[in-house]
């Protein structure tokens, strides 16, 4: 299930987005009952022997917006239910914290490479019986090695340096490589940041898609460009339609 990044259910849990005055909002209580229902009807669906994940945000990174205590809520919420796999993120399309974009990820990131492992070890105290995906920043083996062996997280995910070198995993296990080549593709401006962000790996995939070769060191520019060609003007004012 995808709970994070100003999707639906993401909709639903945010005070900002959820101006609901029924019963599915109002309170984190009601606010959360949209999620938590669907869970229970995916569960109903698939049985026990199927593992249901969900992939939440720890925060949406705007003010008033759903934040940690809230997403904490959620957690214990859907681990009473017996979720089998919680999945961290953060951020939505207007704050891309998910790729790094916000500003106030930058201290944190500096120090510790992943966006958002600080949350990941709140979860894991308090619900250590729980499997834990983290998502975002992930791009040296040490980074991946640590949040594993610290027992923050039980599976690291990775993003953009998949887009770019397919074959990532497979060269770090083979100790081939120990950090991705892929690089913040910012000027600074969090609006412009979004889009070079999202149209430069979203090229990359369409390039593969083609069976051609990534090309990462290709303008930003150059991939806006293209990116606009394939999807038209509209994609600028809302380019999450695309993915
Ligand atoms: C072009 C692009 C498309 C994405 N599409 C999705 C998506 O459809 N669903 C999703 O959960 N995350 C999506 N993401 C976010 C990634 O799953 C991931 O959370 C984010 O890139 C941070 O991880 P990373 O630092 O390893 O890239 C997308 C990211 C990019 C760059």
């Amino acid at each position: 299930m995808h709970g994070a990044h100003g999707y639906l259910f993401s909709q639903f849990l945010s005070p900002l987005a959820n101006q609901r005055t029924d019963a599915w909002g109002g309170t984190p209580q009601k606010r959360r009952r949209f999620v938590l229902d669907l869970f229970r009807a995916v569960r109903a669906a698939v049985g026990t022997s199927t593992p249901v994940a969900i992939k939440l945000n720890s925060a949406d990174f705007q003010r008033g917006g759903f934040g940690e205590e809230e997403s904490l809520e959620v957690v214990r919420a859907l681990a009473a239910e017996g979720l089998d796999l919680l999945e961290i993120s953060g951020g939505t399309y207007t704050s891309a914290a998910m790729l790094g974009v916000d500003p106030s990820l930058k201290e944190s990131t500096r120090r510790r490479e992943a966006y958002f492992l600080a949350y990941a070890e709140r979860v894991r105290a308090e619900l250590p019986e729980l499997p834990l995906m983290l998502t975002g920043g992930f791009r040296t083996v040490e980074g991946m090695v640590d949040a594993i062996a610290s027992a923050a997280v039980d599976i690291v995910g990775l993003g953009r340096p998949l887009a770019v070198q397919p074959d990532f995993p497979a060269d770090l296990l083979a100790g081939r490589a120990d950090e991705s080549v892929v690089s913040p593709r910012r000027s600074g401006i969090r609006v412009l940041d979004n889009l070079t962000e999202l149209t430069y790996y979203s090229v990359q995939m369409w390039r593969m898609a083609a069976g051609k070769e990534p090309a990462p060191d290709r303008h930003a520019a150059i991939n806006v460009g293209q990116y606009l060609l394939n999807n038209g003007l509209e994609s600028l004012r809302m380019p999450q339609r695309s993915l």
